[in-house]
């Protein structure tokens, strides 16, 4: 027994100066010592070779042993660890948490779009889209806006100056045309979409804004169908607390034609620089589609009717968060877009 502790002793010196650079030296350390085929293993095996009366003593002895070399094991891991590594940088410390990754949110116009098209939905509405480069057709002349007619100039278009024949949707009602042209009726349809206008760039107006439109054709619609759909959309968006009125209008498109005014959020009707001093804010446009477009796309105006109606997505969302600069939407300050939360 004495041959073996000896033994023990002069190992112990050897371990004490091993030292250990990187994390592949503890390792080596590690299935040196304390490895399956390792001294501790080797030397615990030696026990069968004991007195019976030394073993107590013996057993002791190896067992201080072991924590000795599990202790100096942890040691060297450590040092490996914290140890400057080649590139002399500190080795990083896998076991700390990473870095937070900053939560995203979704873009205000979105939320008040996803709003607005759900509302529709709820009312049977399906979702329709449609390209952003459009013909003439779908965007103007299908809309009862033949070439020349003077409400083209109501909406200032951009032209790609490849052909006169394709610009840029001016409106989503293109959309609606295609919907139209399909045959499958009745339809009912809103149109969410981004359209773009020559306009200069203001508080006010920009030149490419977002719209959901919305076409409804069946049997037997009325006027009567359109106004109980859009007080229904008016009180889901924005509550009930205001006052909603329709005014005589012009589309090309629509006949009759209205708009949709709601009392000012703002000054609650009493008169602001929002409303224009007036206590009403328009929000949508709206009427009979006209029988021309149901003949312009193959649909017998005689037994079918319907309405239409479109709104201008940013317009909304200035409305509902009281936001005064429509530049704000497309400047992608993450301090503005972070405000906004789902929609209620
Ligand atoms: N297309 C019209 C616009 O962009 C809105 C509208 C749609 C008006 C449907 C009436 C009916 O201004």
């Amino acid at each position: 027994m004495e041959q073996l502790l000896q033994k023990i002793d002069g190992f112990k010196s050897e371990i004490n100066n091993f030292i250990a650079d990187k994390a592949e030296d503890a390792e080596a350390f590690r299935i040196k010592y304390l490895g399956t085929k390792g001294l501790v293993k080797e030397v615990m095996g030696e026990m069968k070779n004991v007195a019976a009366e030394q073993k107590r003593e013996f057993g002791q002895r190896l067992n201080e042993f072991k924590l000795f070399v599990e202790a100096k094991y942890e040691e060297l891991k450590s040092a490996a660890g914290t140890e400057p590594s080649e590139n002399g940088l500190p080795k990083p410390d896998l076991s700390l948490p990473g870095d937070p990754l900053p939560m995203g949110s979704r873009h205000p116009i979105s939320l008040v779009r996803n709003q607005i098209v759900s509302i529709f939905q709820r009312l049977g509405f399906a979702v329709a889209e449609g390209p952003e480069i459009e013909d003439d057709w779908h965007n103007f002349t299908a809309l009862n806006m033949p070439e020349n007619h003077t409400a083209r100039d109501m909406q200032d278009t951009f032209y790609i100056s490849q052909s006169p024949d394709w610009v840029l949707r001016t409106h989503t009602s293109s959309v609606q045309v295609r919907e139209m042209e399909k045959g499958k009726l009745p339809i009912r349809i809103v149109c969410p979409g981004r359209v773009y206008r020559n306009e200069t760039i203001s508080a006010r107006a920009h030149c490419f804004f977002h719209q959901v439109e919305g076409l409804y054709i069946a049997e037997n619609v009325s006027f009567a169908d359109l106004k109980q759909t859009l007080y229904f959309f008016v009180q889901e968006m924005f509550g009930k607390d205001f006052k909603v009125r329709f005014r005589p209008s012009y589309f090309p498109f629509t006949e009759p034609s209205a708009e949709m005014d709601i009392s000012c959020l703002i000054c609650d009707g009493s008169g602001c620089n929002v409303c224009k001093h007036t206590g009403w804010v328009e929000i949508l446009g709206c009427g009979m589609v006209h029988p021309n477009l149901l003949e312009n796309c193959g649909i017998d105006s005689k037994k079918y009717t319907g309405f239409a109606f479109g709104m201008g997505v940013e317009r909304i969302t200035m409305l509902k968060y009281q936001i005064k600069d429509l530049r704000l939407f497309s400047e992608n300050d993450v301090r503005f877009l972070k405000q906004f939360t789902a929609a209620t």
